[in-house]
């Protein structure tokens, strides 16, 4: 059960950056321009995490339906992926970030595979920010899984009557690729979109929801902060009477 003290500053922001491709058409570029310089929003934001204090900041990058892009645009992707993660290596362990990647990692080409697991290996004694990249995910793959796992720990309890009738939602949670990681208390979604688009339908049940106008590539400092200005004047009630 969460708290319902409101709380100013957010402990997990996630975000559902959406916007590269309509950003670069309205310039006449091509769509992968737009995701080339989603990737300096991402470096702006995750900087002014670190600065706000912030300890969960995870990124919504790769949806479980994004598989069914033109194979050039998916293709980019990844490799832009890959080339980012190595690129910001430097900047993770200068500011103490913890990268972890959550999705369906296992579907991902092997060399970024192989990029995450460094990363999260080099990263994982860092402390300031958990930065979370969500890539070949989506919230009912994670149910689904959830669900899987469950069934097959109650058969091997020996006893699944018992077993289930003791389940409670955080033990479920646990059972989520997101075990152990708080729920998201921002969910920011940019380019004007109002849906969650398959992203953390369990986790998300109390989040506090933004949609700026903005595109994620023209998203920074600036727009984040307005987004947490925001976030501290709501009033969370979690269903109760204030
Ligand atoms: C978000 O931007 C990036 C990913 C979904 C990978 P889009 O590529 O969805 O950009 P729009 O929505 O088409 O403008
Ligand atoms: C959601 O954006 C997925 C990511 C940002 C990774 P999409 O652009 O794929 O979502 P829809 O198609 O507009 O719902
Ligand atoms: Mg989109």
């Amino acid at each position: 059960m969460q708290s319902e003290t409101a709380i100013c500053k957010p402990r997990h922001v996630s975000i559902i950056m959406d916007g590269n491709g309509r950003w670069a058409q309205e310039r006449g570029l091509e769509r992968v321009q737009g995701h080339l310089r989603g990737v300096e929003s991402v470096r702006a934001v995750t900087e002014e995490s670190v600065r706000q204090g912030i300890e969960y900041l995870s990124l919504y990058a790769f949806s479980t339906e994004n598989w069914g892009r033109p194979k050039e645009e998916v293709t980019y992707l990844m490799s832009l992926m890959f080339k980012s993660i190595m690129n910001e290596m430097d900047n993770f362990m200068r500011n103490g970030v913890r990268f972890l990647a959550l999705g369906d990692k296992g579907s991902l080409p092997g060399v970024l595979q192989e990029s995450i697991a460094a990363a999260e290996k080099a990263t994982s004694a860092n402390k300031t920010l958990t930065f979370i990249l969500f890539l070949s995910y989506s919230g009912k793959w994670d149910i689904l899984n959830a669900a899987k796992h469950l069934a097959k720990a109650a058969t091997e309890s020996g006893n699944p009557d018992e077993y289930l009738s003791k389940i409670e939602e955080k033990d479920f949670s646990g059972f989520l690729i997101t075990a152990g990681i708080p729920d998201p208390d921002l969910i920011i979604r940019t380019s004007g979109e109002q849906r969650i688009s398959n992203y953390l339908l369990w986790q998300g049940a109390y989040s506090e929801f933004y949609f700026p106008e903005v595109q994620w590539p023209d998203f920074r400092e600036e727009e984040y902060k307005k987004a947490l200005k925001v976030f501290a004047s709501r009033d969370r009630r979690y269903g109760k009477v204030k």
